[in-house]
């Protein structure tokens, strides 16, 4: 089995004093989770490249990009901060998913596909070849702190059944009791924004989440 990994999603960190939030978890985090929206792919906004440009951490970065067209952005993204390791986008955003599969990978980037959960694993098939990663939504894309989705839950399993080496990603919703639910369909990744930044003492609840 492979190695679970935690990615902490900034969205539910203080935007004012970021750099302390990061600092905060990411001593016991794998990876920290950038969730970058634009109020047209999603209902929300967030943040773009020039504030992942002002990140300061120790650990790898993981941009979510849930923006139309992200081919646009690719670039801006991956050049934006030395720590960007992985960028993923969604599949439901774009025409042109092979060449931005292999635009972030010219970068050096790890490259993931996102599915919102209505998306079915068999969309992204054709470029699981080609992918480092998939990141599935197990809420619908767009705020934290919302209910995870089990309905999902066989899209992962479909997926891991698949591909065994792939990285899958579970996003939103996940808690000491989802993640359990989310690692057990085979995702290996599991992005919390909410219950992380939400918890008294973050280091337990990293902890929770590999059980
Ligand atoms: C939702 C984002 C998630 C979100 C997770 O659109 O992609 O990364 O921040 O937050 P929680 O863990 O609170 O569901
Ligand atoms: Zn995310």
């Amino acid at each position: 089995m492979k190695k679970i990994l935690i990615a902490p999603s900034i969205l539910s960190a203080d935007f004012g004093k970021l750099n302390e939030e990061i600092a905060s978890v990411a001593k016991y985090a794998d990876l920290i989770h950038c969730d970058v929206m634009d109020g047209c792919f999603v209902p929300n906004i967030t943040f773009g490249n020039e504030v992942v440009k002002c990140i300061k951490s120790a650990k790898p970065l993981d941009v979510h990009l849930m923006i139309v067209k992200p081919e646009k952005h690719i670039e801006a993204f991956a050049k934006c901060n030395e720590k960007v390791s992985m960028i993923s986008f969604h599949l439901e955003a774009t025409k042109q998913p092979k060449k931005i599969i292999k635009e972030i990978k010219d970068f050096g980037i790890k490259a993931g596909i996102a599915i919102k959960p209505e998306t079915p694993a068999k969309k992204i098939f054709p470029f699981l070849k080609e992918l480092d990663f998939v990141l599935v939504m197990t809420v619908e894309p767009g705020f934290g702190g919302q209910k995870f989705m089990q309905s999902v839950l066989p899209k992962i399993k479909e997926l891991r059944e698949l591909a065994s080496e792939l990285d899958i990603e579970a996003d939103g919703g996940i808690n000491a009791k989802t993640a359990k639910l989310a690692t057990e369909a085979g995702a290996n990744i599991l992005v919390a924004g909410s219950y992380i930044f939400g918890a008294k003492d973050k280091k337990k609840a990293i902890e929770m989440l590999t059980g």
